[in-house]
């Protein structure tokens, strides 16, 4: 019941935050008062999805399914360091990442580690199932935030990388279907990010890759265990956002022929974040550190406050693959989400993928983006 109350207030505060940027920007035409309902809503769902999620797991599938999740991890890291021929390369080299001082509100959550090799103080006996089996299912807050630059119509892929440079990510995630407590199966999952100097591909804007580009995008299937796997890179930052990663779910969507999907509705969107000890970790390294644009904190970006709650944990588990970080990372996060759920309306997208290129979306809606002051994405 206090859960539930404390989650309830920061709903509430979550509304008044948002309703704040949305007055803060006269001239836009926004219907508040819808805003306000919306949002409202969407966070009594979510609560909802989390007691459901809680409640799955206890169950026999839920302990088999968090078994068959750490043998498949523990394998993908084995093949991952085997391709990159890091097999002679101790392991999970521990660093020492001290995490940082930071608001209240993201106390609790800060106090869970991460860095799975620091927290379970990984050594060459460590069981891998023990490493990689998560208990960290979360429900993603339900925001309306996928930026202005979403390019609908993507390759279906499971490498975006096209050869930008930065620290290689490779990032598993599982969906987990709230109302059936089963892995969220068939879903189409969308992910986007800015490169290791701040611009994203696909878009027409000063200052970012252009329409016909498409690096640090792509989209998967999810398999029966509601499981999609994509390698990037850890995204960059760029001016009054925290860095962060783009994901959108689309349910009941159809796979063509030429390896894009089309149609059904958004049933997920959100953006995962990064503990600020790797964050800072990385941005220490070239090319991230040529980046002159200053760095927002999680801490002082709107979103990620809205993200980080008791229920609601937006940084994803992670591994070094070998002793550095430029080896590379294996990062994993479980996500429930309700695939009924629809918010296709705040998934506007500012341009669109075919087989000619890039184009812009006539009919892209600003309305429905919402974004912090002073930010572009
Ligand atoms: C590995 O870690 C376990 C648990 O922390 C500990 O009991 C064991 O002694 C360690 N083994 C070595 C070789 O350090
Ligand atoms: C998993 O979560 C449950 C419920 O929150 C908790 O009681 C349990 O200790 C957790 N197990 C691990 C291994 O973290
Ligand atoms: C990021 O993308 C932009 C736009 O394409 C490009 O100018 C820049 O060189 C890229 N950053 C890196 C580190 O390659
Ligand atoms: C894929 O096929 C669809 C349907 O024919 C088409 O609209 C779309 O432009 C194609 N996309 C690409 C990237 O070729």
């Amino acid at each position: 019941m206090a859960l539930q109350s404390n989650l309830l207030m920061i709903v509430t505060l979550v509304i008044f935050f948002f309703l704040s940027f949305i007055a803060a920007h006269p001239g836009e035409h926004h219907d508040t008062i819808q805003v306000y309902k919306d949002m409202q809503k969407r966070g009594l769902e979510a609560l909802n999805q989390k007691k459901e999620l809680e409640s799955c797991s206890g169950s026999e599938e839920a302990k088999a399914r968090a078994v068959r999740a750490g043998e498949r991890r523990a394998a993908t890291v084995a093949r991952l360091r085997k391709e990159r021929g890091l097999e002679d390369v101790p392991m999970l080299h521990r660093r020492n990442m001290l995490h940082e001082r930071t608001l209240a509100q993201f106390k609790s959550f800060e106090q869970i580690s991460h860095d799975r090799t620091q927290t379970l103080k990984y050594n060459a006996s460590t069981p891998h199932s023990t490493l990689f089996a998560a208990n960290a299912s979360c429900i993603l807050t339900p925001d309306n935030a996928d930026g202005p630059y979403y390019v609908l119509g993507e390759h279906i892929r499971t490498d975006v990388r096209e050869g930008q440079p930065g620290v290689p990510m490779h990032l598993e995630m599982q969906f987990l279907d709230t109302t059936t407590c089963k892995g969220a199966q068939p879903l189409v999952v969308d992910i986007w990010s800015c490169n290791a100097t701040g611009a994203y591909s696909g878009v027409s804007a000063a200052g970012e890759g252009g329409l016909d580009t498409t690096f640090l995008r792509g989209v998967q299937q999810t398999d029966v265990d509601g499981v999609v796997n994509f390698d990037t890179i850890f995204p960059g930052h760029y001016q009054g956002r925290a860095t962060h990663e783009h994901i959108i779910t689309h349910s009941g969507a159809t796979i063509l022929p030429n390896g894009t999907f089309q149609g059904g509705h958004v049933s997920h969107l959100s953006q995962l974040f990064f503990a600020p000890a790797l964050l800072n970790a990385v941005e220490a390294t070239a090319p991230y550190n040529t980046n002159k644009i200053p760095k927002t904190t999680n801490d002082a970006d709107g979103f990620t406050g809205y993200a980080a709650n008791a229920a609601y944990d937006p940084f994803p588990n992670y591994v070094m693959l070998g002793s550095k970080l430029s080896d590379g990372l294996f990062m994993w996060i479980e996500l429930g989400i309700k695939p009924s759920n629809d918010v296709t309306s705040y998934a506007s997208n500012a341009a669109f993928l075919q087989a000619d290129g890039g184009h812009n979306n006539p009919n892209f809606n600003q309305y429905n983006v919402i974004t912090p002051p002073s930010t572009h994405g």
